[in-house]
């Protein structure tokens, strides 16, 4: 019992409330990159200098150049077996996904497996195009970015969904998993370097509401220092390995 890997699951065996706070390291082992670490596109200063919303004004085209190249990317990627263990574990209690990532791997294993829970994209979604000016937003993977198109309803600058440093969370994501933390006898905090608030606050709302967090990493985090269990190693191969001892 003294293992992180058996004592996490024996958190999960009851039918816990649990929050999942997912970041970049989650899709990695489906071939995307995160943002920091040796590996990071933010090695690079000019990719993080494309993340802000200042940018857009002074270097749309470059911007939405590494945005589309990443929306291209999209229908090539699969979920890897970290997100379908992790759908897996969801149906056995009452878990909520809070994720950082824009990608849709996480839907898309909740087809796979046949169950979906709730998932709130904190930083929005490559799948959208949202007007600037406007704000209305809509699925859709073949408009070209690139090309600078503008909105049908106000003729303002169309952009992808997702939000940017110094934009405002999705109110709605941010609430219910604000509320999913504060409820949470279990948080489990996987694949983020919890750098990035208010994402990286979920986990501090449910610790000091009492939960139980449990940190899936293979490096230590911002995050570590108040997680009861730790369990370094990579998702793809932890959370199947948890999931087994539960499902
Ligand atoms: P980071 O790049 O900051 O951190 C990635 C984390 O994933 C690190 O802690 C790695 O150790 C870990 N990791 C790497 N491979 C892993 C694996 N196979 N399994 C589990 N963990 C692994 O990514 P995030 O924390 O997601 O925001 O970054 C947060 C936000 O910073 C992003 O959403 C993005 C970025 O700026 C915006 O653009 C607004």
């Amino acid at each position: 019992m003294n293992e992180p890997i058996e004592r996490a699951a024996a958190e999960l065996a009851d039918e816990p409330s649990v929050l999942v706070c997912a970041g970049s390291g989650l899709s990695a082992e489906s071939g995307v990159p995160t943002f920091r670490g040796d590996d990071g596109m933010f090695r690079d200063p000019d990719i993080a200098r494309l993340t802000h919303v200042q940018t857009f004004a002074s270097d749309r085209k470059e911007m939405m150049r590494w945005y589309q190249e990443r929306r291209e990317k999209l229908d090539t990627l699969q979920p890897n077996p970290g997100h379908l263990a992790l759908i897996e574990l969801c149906r056995t209690g009452d878990y909520t996904i809070a994720t950082q990532n824009v990608d849709h791997l996480l839907e898309a294993a909740a087809d796979e497996v046949g169950y979906r829970p709730p998932i709130h994209h904190l930083h929005g979604s490559l799948l959208v195009v949202r007007c600037h000016k406007c704000g209305n937003a809509f699925e859709d993977l073949s408009l070209d970015l690139v090309k600078l198109p503008t909105c049908e309803r106000c003729g303002g600058p169309l952009r992808p969904g997702v939000v940017w440093f110094g934009e405002s969370l999705p109110a709605d994501a941010l609430q219910k998993s604000a509320e999913a933390a504060e409820r949470a006898d279990v948080c489990i905090v996987v694949g983020t370097s919890g750098l990035v608030h208010p994402a990286a606050s979920l986990p501090q709302i449910a610790d000091q509401r009492g939960a139980t967090l449990i940190e899936i990493n293979p490096n230590p985090t911002e995050l570590s220092d108040i997680c009861d269990i730790v369990i370094r190693g990579k998702s793809g191969e932890v959370l199947p390995a948890l999931a087994e001892k539960i499902v």
